[in-house]
């Protein structure tokens, strides 16, 4: 039994759109094969981007897409993805299996790919191997309006007018793969590097991001606050869900049930996360100026046999739709810090929200969970009083027709009957739910539909109380009009 009331004063601010940010690296096939196929592909495209792929992601309404790593963006040179594609270099993609990168999709294709979604960007920079004034010119090449060696040689490539970057990231990962550094180091860099990335556009400037912390190194977090808080707006944190130790990463599919319930734990840690880096946070930023930005967060699998294990190409289950409900309801909570989140990674790699097998596209449970928390996008999450089940998670966020409610049961044979006080009259209730019934429920190319959204009708409501009875393995969002 859970109950949830609900006061329209208790509020705890809006909940950005950028929460529901996507994230996609030159890694196995997250770029190449899952987004871009090339103009002349077989595969339906628009300008190299497959047109299903574009198709499924529009309806889910990606507010931002981070790009283009991870890892590779520290191995990575601009200046090698743009001009004709038949002259750009092949190199080797160092971070992800040594494979070739043909550097077909650049800058160029990446907007195209932002104009294709309706997205903003989010470039992440290379700060552990290139050099600042190799990052300043790229800012120069994507955003000076005017005449100077960057913006002609971009109008030479076929774009006249710049592009708007919203968000900018200096390194990724900089106290690991991103150049191994101290603390103290980074700071300086960052301080250093950030001097030189321009914002052209007045009315629209960088949102500059400096290299977080990784999991719970909270001195990294202490220190890049203490020294350089004053020139960043957001600061990153990466944390996955594992259901073992790192290097014993677990299956898929075919888990036994202390492993759904350790991937569940290891993906609520991030409440624990958030909440003590914002503490850190709060004694240099106590006005919360600086934003948390999760830009890499998900679950982190086993890869499926025979594929690349460098790829990162891992099944998602009805076990990964409980964590992108339970992780997006830990953000709501916190909206005073979080600014942005990525989950990683789009299509093909981790918790995707796409796979893909040549022409064949299937969405996935975590798809789904993106689809049906549309609402909570941009609207004002409410600090509701509750006591919930052990194995309930909820967030309640008010829109103009009333609230919207969602609501998981990760227990794994009960229902549980929430009960939700209402703050004023109740019209009308429309509910979704996606649903298991086993524990690795996933849809695959031979069954693409095995697990999607359906109507919610186990309700009943009086004028202000709402019940909702949510059967175990099941997310369910209530849009609830009500009164006023
Ligand atoms: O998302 C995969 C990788 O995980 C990223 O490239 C890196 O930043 C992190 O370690």
């Amino acid at each position: 039994m859970s109950h949830i009331s609900i006061n329209r004063q208790r509020q705890r601010g809006k909940i950005s759109k950028y929460i529901y940010g996507q994230f996609s690296e030159h890694l196995g096939r997250s770029i190449y094969g899952g987004l871009w196929v090339e103009p002349n592909s077989e595969i339906p495209n628009v300008n190299g981007l497959r047109s299903d792929a574009i198709t499924a992601l529009k309806a889910i309404k990606v507010p931002v897409l981070r790009w283009p790593g991870g890892c590779f963006a520290d191995t990575y040179h601009w200046a090698d993805g743009i001009g004709p594609a038949n002259k750009r270099k092949k190199i080797v993609n160092t971070s992800w299996g040594g494979v070739v990168e043909n550097n077909h999709f650049g800058t160029h294709e990446y907007f195209e790919l932002l104009k294709q979604l309706g997205a903003d960007a989010y470039v992440n920079g290379n700060l552990g191997s290139g050099t600042v004034q190799e990052m300043s010119e790229w800012v120069e090449y994507m955003t000076f309006n005017g005449t100077s060696p960057m913006a002609d040689l971009r109008a030479a490539n076929g774009r006249k007018d710049p592009w708007h970057v919203k968000f900018f990231g200096v390194g990724n990962e900089s106290w690991g793969g991103g150049g191994n550094m101290r603390p103290e180091y980074y700071a300086d860099l960052y301080r250093q590097y950030q001097t030189f990335l321009n914002s052209y556009d007045a009315d629209h400037p960088l949102y500059k991001i400096a290299s977080g912390p990784n999991v719970d190194d909270y001195h990294w977090m202490d220190v890049l606050m203490k020294s350089a808080a004053p020139y960043m707006d957001g600061i990153s944190l990466h944390h996955y869900a594992l259901a073992s130790a790192w290097e014993d990463k677990r299956p898929a599919l075919a888990f036994p049930e202390n492993e759904w319930f350790s991937l569940i734990k290891s993906a609520q840690k991030m409440d624990e996360l958030i909440t003590k880096h914002s503490t850190i946070m709060d004694k240099y930023d106590p006005q919360k100026r600086v934003g948390l930005i999760v830009d890499e967060w998900g679950s982190w699998l086993r890869t499926e046999k025979g594929t690349n294990p460098a790829f990162l190409y891992q099944q998602n289950t009805i076990r990964d739709a409980m964590i992108a409900a339970i992780t997006l309801h830990i953000f709501q909570k916190h909206v005073d810090r979080v600014q942005m989140a990525n989950i990683a990674q789009m299509v093909n790699v981790l918790q995707a929200m796409l796979l893909t097998d040549g022409p064949k596209l299937i969405k996935t449970p975590t798809y789904y969970i993106f689809k049906m928390f549309l609402k909570h996008q941009d609207a004002l999450a409410m600090d509701t009083l509750d006591t919930l089940a052990e194995t309930t998670s909820a967030s309640v966020s008010k829109n103009q027709d009333g609230y919207f409610i969602s609501l998981c049961n990760y227990g794994l044979t009960a229902a549980d009957t929430v009960t939700i006080d209402m703050d004023s009259t109740i019209h009308t209730v429309a509910g979704e739910m996606l649903r298991g019934t086993q524990m690795d429920q996933h849809n695959d190319f031979d069954h693409p539909d095995a697990v999607a959204p359906e109507k919610f009708t186990a309700t009943t409501h009086d004028s202000h109380q709402l019940t909702a009875k949510i059967p175990p393995m099941s997310v369910v969002t209530l849009q609830v009009t009500t009164e006023n």
